[in-house]
């Protein structure tokens, strides 16, 4: 359970520095928040 829960530190720390260094990346979030949305809502 402590290394699940550090993972989920490294998930954000990854997303950080995708949002520093790609341009693109706040629009692929998006993207990936709607696909999964959508997912849910079935
Ligand atoms: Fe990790």
């Amino acid at each position: 359970m402590d290394i699940a829960k550090e993972e989920e530190t490294h998930v954000g720390e990854f997303q950080a520095l995708l949002l520093a260094h790609d341009k693109e990346q706040e629009k692929k979030l998006e993207e990936g928040k709607k696909e999964v949305n959508e997912l849910l809502s079935d």
